[in-house]
């Protein structure tokens, strides 16, 4: 019996050289496991004469107890034998560059909309939103457009059902202000507007406009004239000018288109034909206007006692001439590329 004990010491010991933490659990399981050889030798005791199992008893103990904090240590010695073997293999390259993630950038027609804002705040404008889905009566029926005005047909205008329709303009804007507010008016309406236009490179059926409205009394053609310059040379810079050129909006009179001077040849003559303002030395941007009297009657304002001016900004334009921007296609499609750049 003494002998087996030695025994086991001996196979013990020698499992235990060099051993990896997987064979020392396999091996703790063979000798003090439910079913181990060492449980065995203590669970015989039992059978033995007393004089036996006392002697027996103590060397079993023992040697129970030695091989417990022997496995024991050894797991300890071999885990962190692995573990210092495992950092020194997985060496963490600290030279190979990190992933970036880029923080973004506004987009160029938020930065032009900011651009905007900045002066129209410093002029005492305020800045209003109004809404995608407009009644046929604020869009057109206000703003005294008759019903065989182009723009309200089927083929120029997205309609609902109900008098509804997406709006084509920001100029309902003009109407919902002065039904909710009396004159001195100075507000500037940023938003997205909506055409049944096929998309080409230079057509989008979502574009982006800034409507202005300068209601109070005795406004006239040439305060609107002074701001229009104003506003031209805080976007293209103090070198352009503005040419007012006469048009037609059934909303305004005088109507008037505003052009500024080329920003590709500046309005010279070239050598080279200039494919910005096809060698025309201008480049149009957006309509505006004196309000009409019976738009101001419509939304319960004296014309007798006020007048005011109206404009609408082509955004995507005005970006597109003050980056170089060739196709407004790149402002709806979340390139990057593009994106970077400004
Ligand atoms: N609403 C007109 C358009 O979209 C522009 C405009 C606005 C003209 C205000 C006159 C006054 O074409």
């Amino acid at each position: 019996m003494l002998e087996k004990l030695t025994q086991l010491r001996e196979e013990i010991k020698r499992s235990l050289v060099n051993a990896v933490p997987e064979s020392i659990e396999a091996l703790r399981v063979r000798m003090l496991g439910k079913k181990g050889e060492i449980t065995a030798v203590l669970k015989g005791l039992g059978q033995l004469e007393p004089e036996e199992r006392r002697k027996m008893g103590v060397a079993a103990n023992e040697l129970r107890d030695w091989a417990q904090n022997a496995i024991d240590g050894a797991k300890a010695a071999a885990g962190a034998t692995q573990q210092a073997q495992a950092l020194s293999e997985e060496t963490i390259d600290i030279t190979l560059p990190g992933r970036r993630r880029g923080i973004g950038r506004l987009h160029p027609l938020t930065q032009v909309y900011g651009k905007l804002e900045e002066l129209f705040i410093s002029l005492g404008f305020d800045i209003v939103e109004g809404p995608h889905v407009e009644t046929v009566y604020h869009n057109f029926d206000a703003l005294c457009t008759p019903e065989s005005h182009p723009s309200r047909d089927e083929t120029d205008t997205f309609y609902f059902n109900d008098g509804l329709l997406l709006r084509c303009h920001t100029s309902p804007m003009q109407v919902r202000v002065m039904e909710k507010q009396k004159p001195p008016i100075r507000v500037v309406v940023p938003g997205k507007v909506f055409r049944r236009d096929d998309v080409d490179a230079t057509h989008t059926p979502a574009f982006h406009q800034m409507e202005g409205l300068v209601i109070d009394k005795g406004i006239h053609f040439g305060d609107f004239k002074g701001m229009l310059e104003l506003l031209a040379a805080h976007i293209f810079g103090p070198q352009t000018k503005i040419r007012l050129r006469p048009s037609f909006f059934p909303f305004t009179e005088p109507s008037a288109e505003v052009d500024i001077t080329c920003y590709i040849c500046g309005g010279k003559a070239q050598h080279e034909p200039c494919r910005v303002c096809k060698d025309s030395g201008w480049v149009e941007l957006w309509g505006c206007g004196m309000v009409h009297p019976e738009v101001l009657r419509k939304s319960g304002i004296d014309p007798d006692i006020y007048s005011g001016y109206a404009f609408g900004l082509g955004v995507d334009r005005i970006t597109s001439a003050l980056y170089g921007i060739s196709d407004p296609r790149f402002y709806f499609e979340n390139d990057m590329q593009f994106l970077k750049q400004f």
